[in-house]
């Protein structure tokens, strides 16, 4: 559903659409450039066409390709020229563009491989300059590009013209940019295999399309995407060149639009439909703007901060302050699983039954205490019946010299013991041999997969061991949809959903904790998500536990809700916060350097303790007890 179109605000200097889902904003993309290239073939004409690569236009080369195979539409007179490919790149590299786009598009419709034009990573140096200059030539001998599919980076890039590139830059060699580089390190493994170049269409090239459609998807792209279309023109955001060209289209997601100002401050734009959920964020932005606590917010600071209307909804500052410092303070408990024996009508959770059973999901093996750790010692604390489900293996994220150290460690104990040793060495040959040809980005044969899911494994049972959960109460779900040896993964499957379904029939639990990362399209934490959501949907109606259960959502390592999101926070003592840390350090593979640590140079306990530091700041900061640290939950209704 298109849930808003672009509204006549003075902020918004580029038409902005805004999709619910990526999946609809693909779908839309994809069939204006069918229109095109159905309009161009009516006239007898070639469509040409300007494409781009990355995780952006996945979906809409997957409906194009459906498209193809069901609604006829041919790629017979179409001719594409890509933006980009890594400098040095041979086209046979899993990580090379020539064999992305043949993947994710080319080798699933008819079009003929002298019409696909990508950038050559092969040439040698001394040549690059007069092929960028004949990549130029061509395109205008094709007529110019019709229309150019463009995603953005973070540091504001089109293809891969960084900040700094002017408004005329054409084909030609660059260097990426440090956040970039971090960027595609988890394609490339490790952030030190990423090329430090590119070859990329120019800034100019792009503008002499035209017609420019720049999409975005999830809230990675919120702040670089209100830059480009609310900004003023610079070349340290070059996508905002884009202000300038007279056909240019943004379709977004909900979650990429988070940070325009019709969505994140409407109060600034226009009048509002006034409920408790946007007045609890209006009253939370002033307070944090003025700096002053909630509860001394005056009637001055409403009118000057453009919330007027809100008084006159509510009466006063006076009325206001108390109703939304109240919400938020009933939002604090210590009792995640419910304070037995008291008045809960204003509390997060239900004080009956007094031990509840606890099921927490955890997409990888140590998202739980990463995430929850405090509230999970917490509960276990409080003697609830703990359960803790680890729905992926969690096996491509570990070192192959971790593998190989315990692949050593397993012969030689098998040799102590003279338990199948001869066996054993036959398999710690193949190990040593397969990790030693291994190719950068190579699956991992079977063997070295179970080798480091039981790594993996280990830690979190170490981990559970350490917060106290029963031996019996931890699940190794190993999602089929996961275990594809590689980043990217199967859909969600029959298979993952039962699975989901059996355990939560099995422990019929009071209470689910589950890693809430909605704003993600893409991504395990969103499947994982998705796989719940599945399996509650077809028990509800069906058992009576699930009409008496309450599902918590957790964000994963990388972000922390919004304060005016929050329902449940949990605050956490300093020694409850060093107790949560040393289980944290049980998860031994991911101590130091993670094989996949995003684009966040910090350890993951060290996140998890900013994080948690900075919710209580906050809460402080809004005039709440001041607390070392807390933990936050949204509530989903299901
Ligand atoms: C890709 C390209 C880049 C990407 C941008 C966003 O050909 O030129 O500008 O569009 O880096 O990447 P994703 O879509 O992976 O977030």
């Amino acid at each position: 559903m298109e849930v808003l179109n672009y509204p006549e605000t003075t902020f918004e200097k580029l038409p902005v659409t805004i999709f619910e889902e990526s999946g609809e904003g693909a779908i839309s993309i994809a069939q204006e450039i069918a229109a095109l290239i159905r309009s161009k073939q009516q006239k007898g004409k070639r469509a040409v066409l300007g494409l781009a690569t990355g995780s952006s236009p996945i979906g809409v080369y997957k409906e194009l390709i459906r498209l193809h195979r069901e609604e006829g539409l041919s790629f017979q007179d179409v001719v594409t020229f890509n933006l980009d490919e890594y400098y040095p790149m041979p086209p046979d590299e899993l990580q090379s563009y020539v064999y992305f786009m043949h993947e994710q598009l080319f080798n699933h419709v008819d079009i003929r491989p002298e019409n696909v034009h990508i950038p050559d990573g092969t040439l040698p140096i001394e040549q690059v300059r007069a092929y960028c200059q004949a990549y130029e030539r061509q395109i205008e001998e094709c007529g110019g590009l019709d229309l150019q599919l463009l995603g953005i980076g973070r540091t504001g890039h089109i293809g891969f013209n960084e900040p700094g590139s002017s408004i005329n830059s054409p084909t030609r060699l660059v260097k990426l940019d440090p956040l970039t580089i971090t960027d595609a390190a988890k394609d490339f493994i490790k952030e030190e295999y990423v090329p430090l170049r590119a070859l990329t269409m120019g800034v100019g090239t792009i503008m002499k399309a035209r017609q420019i459609i720049l999409m975005a998807w999830g809230e990675g792209k919120a702040k670089i995407l209100q830059e480009t279309v609310e900004g003023r023109i610079s070349e340290e955001v070059p996508a905002s060149f884009l202000q300038q060209h007279p056909n240019v289209k943004v379709v977004v997601d909900q979650w990429a639009a988070l940070e325009l100002t019709r969505i994140k401050t409407p109060w600034l734009v226009g009048m509002c439909a006034w409920d408790n959920s946007l007045i609890r964020r209006a009253v939370i932005w002033l307070s944090l703007k003025t700096q002053k606590p909630i509860l001394k917010l005056t009637d001055e600071d409403y009118k000057d901060g453009s919330l007027s209307d809100l008084l006159v909804e509510a009466g006063n500052a006076y009325n206001l302050n108390i109703k939304v410092f109240n919400t938020i303070q009933h939002t604090i408990t210590g009792w995640p699983g419910g304070k037995p024996n008291s008045n809960d009508a204003q509390r997060p959770e239900r004080a009956e039954p007094a031990h509840k059973r606890v099921l927490i999901f955890s997409p990888h093996p140590d998202d739980d205490v990463i995430s929850m750790g405090g509230t999970l010692l917490r509960l276990v604390d409080q003697s609830h019946d703990v359960h803790v489900a680890y729905q992926t293996s969690g096996n491509i994220a570990v070192f192959d010299d971790d593998a190989r150290r315990f692949a050593d460690f397993a012969l030689d104990f098998a040799q102590k013991l003279h338990v199948g040793a001869t066996k054993m060495q036959r398999e710690h040959a193949e190990v040593v041999e397969f990790l030693k040809h291994k190719k950068l980005g190579e699956e991992d044969s079977p063997l070295v997969q179970d080798i480091k899911a039981l790594i993996r494994k280990g830690e979190a049972a170490a981990a559970c061991r350490f917060c106290g959960v029963k031996e019996e109460n931890v699940h190794f779900m190993n999602m089929p949809f996961y275990e594809t040896g590689q980043v990217k993964k199967k859909p969600l499957g029959e298979e993952d959903i039962q699975e989901t379904v059996d355990i939560l029939q099995e422990i019929r639990p009071h209470q689910i904790f589950a890693a809430g990362d909605l704003r993600d399209p893409h991504g395990t934490h969103r499947v994982c998500l998705d796989a719940i959501f599945a399996a509650l949907a077809r028990l509800k109606g069906q058992e009576a536990w699930v009409d008496d259960c309450y599902l918590w959502l957790y964000r994963g390592a990388w972000q922390e809700w919004d304060v005016e999101e929050i329902e449940m926070a949990v605050p956490i003592s300093p020694e409850e916060l060093m107790r949560k840390r040393k289980a944290i350090f049980k998860h031994q593979s991911q101590k130091d350097s993670a094989v996949f640590p995003g684009n966040d140079k910090r350890e993951f306990w060290q996140r998890s303790e900013d994080r948690n530091h900075a919710t209580a700041k906050l809460y402080d900061r809004l005039g709440l007890a001041e607390y070392e640290a807390m933990e936050a939950f949204v509530r989903y209704r299901f």
